[in-house]
């Protein structure tokens, strides 16, 4: 199992006046300039079926930047059975050349494709500079290049044989198809979980979230130039409804690998549940869903640490992580510091178009999320049990901007402690020093999600005791640290209850479930 040492992508700092920075925004422009038509990708085929949906720019709505294409029943039909007749070919290729193709398209990434896809996250997806890279670039490089890693490490894991006898297993990929559902907050989770399934042997039927498409399109040219064979992923677009219609009571259905919503998440155990019989295999089911986010800090944490972790946690990416702090539970010892601190920090984040790489907020993803979210603020600042104490402003005009907006609540079960908002808005609830203990119960019993955690403490017995309190509140649990950021290789990402399967991002045990394993006894 001789394969290149995984290393994580190094960040590039986009500096004023460097090289990189130029690059990307010439790309940026070309790119805003232009406009891109994305096909329907089937097996060597690029279909334009003509029923198509414009995509534009969340940051400046009335900007388009191009048109994709949607498939009806008999396209997505025929993306399965390009899959299917892709499956025994692929499917019998030796795992270096699996893994080649993908460490070449980390290398695409990382070189040629850098700009491109940077540009096109911040286009369509309204992300800085910054967020763009740590997402688009690095993170979905890492995740190409730490799965090789991982498949053999799960390749190497043999049983033990004897004199007499020879026992062997061979970690085949699931009989049938893949269907991996993506998102439109991480490009990176967007490629990661169509050629994570690919690479231990699977084909696939890949279909974007509306608002990431422009993205996409962008790493399936990648996986194409990498040599990635035809009908191995296919990549649709459509109406969502229908598209997974057809597909969950496909027969030959092996899989979902699905990061989006908790309800849609559900919805999809439901029909598999409902169609169980037909398949022929029983699907993996395998999903990263929502969350709602907490920090808890104990009163002898640092004020300022506790402060930059709230505002890192819960405002960058506008908000829009699965991880992001959504929920804060202070001492109220601390909180007129953390108070003054957040408020230092918040007036230094400009919020603005990702065009200009100083800003950094933008704007949210869509009308509907734009709505949802002033919807809460305007509640928080009518409800006599909560209050808007910074930010709270938005405005739809131009692009959906919301501005980091921190409630505070005399409720710790008021609606936004409890509901994922997915946007920049967090909400705090401060307790009496002495509850403490309290306190960490309110944590674990407040939300039905179970994502990430962060516990802000400088005592140790703090620590160990919300480590032990909340060990089921969050798969991703921090200490002394925002909670999110989770970094391919080094903290493997997923969380339980209502946040999904927790098969990890970014772990041998992700890729386990894309394995299908014989045992082979063989007696001397
Ligand atoms: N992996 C990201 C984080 O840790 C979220 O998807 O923030």
């Amino acid at each position: 199992f001789n394969v290149p040492k995984a290393v994580n992508e190094p960040v590039k700092s986009y500096a004023p006046g460097s090289t990189e920075r130029e690059t990307v925004a010439n790309a940026y422009k070309q790119m805003w300039n232009s406009q891109v038509e994305v096909p329907i990708y089937i097996g060597n085929e690029e279909i334009k079926t003509g029923d198509t949906k414009t995509m534009s720019a969340p940051h400046d709505h009335q900007h388009v930047v191009g048109i994709y294409h949607q498939a009806n029943r008999e396209l997505v039909e025929k993306a399965i059975a390009s899959a299917l007749e892709a499956r025994a070919k692929w499917a019998s290729l030796s795992w270096e050349h699996r893994a080649s193709i993908f460490l070449k398209a980390a290398e695409l990434l990382a070189g040629p494709y850098r700009a491109k896809i940077n540009a096109a996250t911040m286009i369509a997806q309204s992300k800085t500079i910054h967020q763009a890279e740590i997402d688009a670039a690095c993170e979905l490089i890492d995740f190409l290049r730490y799965n090789v890693e991982f498949m053999t490490q799960i390749y190497k894991d043999q049983p033990k044989s004897d004199s007499s006898m020879w026992n062997r297993v061979e970690y085949r990929p699931l009989e049938g198809f893949v269907y991996a559902i993506t998102p439109f907050n991480f490009t990176a989770i967007s490629g990661n979980l169509p050629s994570s399934a690919a690479l231990m042997g699977n084909v696939v039927v890949w279909k974007p979230a509306a608002t990431q498409v422009y993205s996409a399109n962008v790493i399936m040219q990648v996986f194409k130039e990498a040599g990635l064979p035809n009908g191995v992923i296919n990549m649709i677009t459509g109406d969502s409804g229908m598209i997974s219609d057809v597909i969950l009571s496909n027969p030959h259905l092996a899989g979902v690998h699905f990061t989006g919503s908790t309800g849609v998440f559900n919805d999809i155990w439901k029909t598999i549940g409902q169609n169980i019989a037909s398949y022929k295999t029983y699907p993996r089911i395998v999903g990263e869903t929502g969350g709602k986010d907490f920090i808890i800090a104990h009163p002898s944490a640092n004020a300022k640490q506790v402060a930059t972790g709230i505002s890192r946690g819960a405002f960058e990416f506008q908000g829009q992580k699965c991880s992001a702090a959504s929920r804060v539970y202070l001492p109220k010892s601390l909180w007129a510091d953390v108070k003054s601190f957040l408020e230092a920090d918040l007036q230094s984040m400009k919020m603005g178009s990702p065009e200009d790489m100083s800003n950094f907020i933008t704007a949210v993803i869509s009308e509907a999320s734009f709505d949802k979210l002033a919807r809460y603020i305007d509640q928080a600042k009518n409800d006599s049990d909560a209050e808007v104490v910074i930010g709270g402003n938005y405005d739809k005009s131009k692009g959906y901007f919301i501005e980091p907006t921190v409630i505070l609540t005399t409720n710790p079960k008021y609606a936004t402690m409890e509901t994922e908002l997915f946007g920049p808005v967090v909400t705090i609830y401060v307790y009496e020093d002495a509850q403490w203990q309290e306190a960490l119960k309110l944590v674990d019993e407040t939300s039905e999600y179970a994502l990430t955690g962060a516990v802000f403490s400088k005592c140790r017995y703090a620590i160990e005791e919300a480590t032990v309190a909340l060990q089921n509140a969050a798969g991703n649990f921090y200490i002394n640290d925002k909670p999110t950021g989770a970094v391919v290789g080094m903290q493997p990402f997923g969380g339980a209850r209502g946040s999904g399967t927790n098969d990890k991002a970014g772990s041998a045990q992700n890729l386990l479930r894309w394995a299908s394993v014989r045992t082979i006894k063989e007696t001397f």
